[in-house]
């Protein structure tokens, strides 16, 4: 391979791997505004609960990731399978909590903007459990 060509290739593979995600790299800043709709339910302080559990490391965690709080049965059931809060489960959540989560509790009508829901959760990325 010559120098030019292993250079596309890198810039190639540069570019793939911040296409990866499915969805939109949300902005963490933006994220923390969008937020405000949330708070009043849920704090990013770990074992803080409110109405809502605390939502302190809930990216990449299992559905109903706090321990002790009491989540519906409809939460519990779509947990059951081994659900994890990714990406695309999270977005679907945010968009339509209701929908994607029949008899889910939480009272919250959804983000419908795609950018809305892609900011706030790089906002929450933010509040991770240290490896
Ligand atoms: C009116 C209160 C309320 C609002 C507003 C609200 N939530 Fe919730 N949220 C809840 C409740 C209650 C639950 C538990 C749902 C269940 O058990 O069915 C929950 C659950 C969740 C979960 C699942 C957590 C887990 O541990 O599995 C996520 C993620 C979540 N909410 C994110 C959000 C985000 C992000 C927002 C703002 C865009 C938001 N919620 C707005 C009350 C609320």
């Amino acid at each position: 391979m010559g120098v030019k060509s292993s250079l596309v290739a890198v810039v190639f593979a540069a570019a793939a791997f911040h296409t990866m995600p499915a969805l939109a790299e949300g902005d963490a800043a933006n994220g923390e505004k969008v937020f405000r709709k949330c708070a009043a339910c849920h704090a990013v302080e770990e074992g803080k609960n409110k109405v809502g559990p605390s939502l302190f490391n809930v990216v990449d965690s299992p559905v109903g990731h706090v321990e002790g709080y009491r989540y519906s049965k409809a939460m519990a059931a779509y947990g059951e399978g081994g659900a994890i809060w990714d990406m695309a489960t999270l977005d679907a959540y945010l968009e339509a909590p209701r929908k994607a989560v029949k008899g889910t509790k939480m009272a919250f009508a959804g983000l419908r903007k795609p950018e809305e829901r892609a900011d706030v959760i790089a906002y929450l990325m933010q509040f991770k459990a240290a490896e």
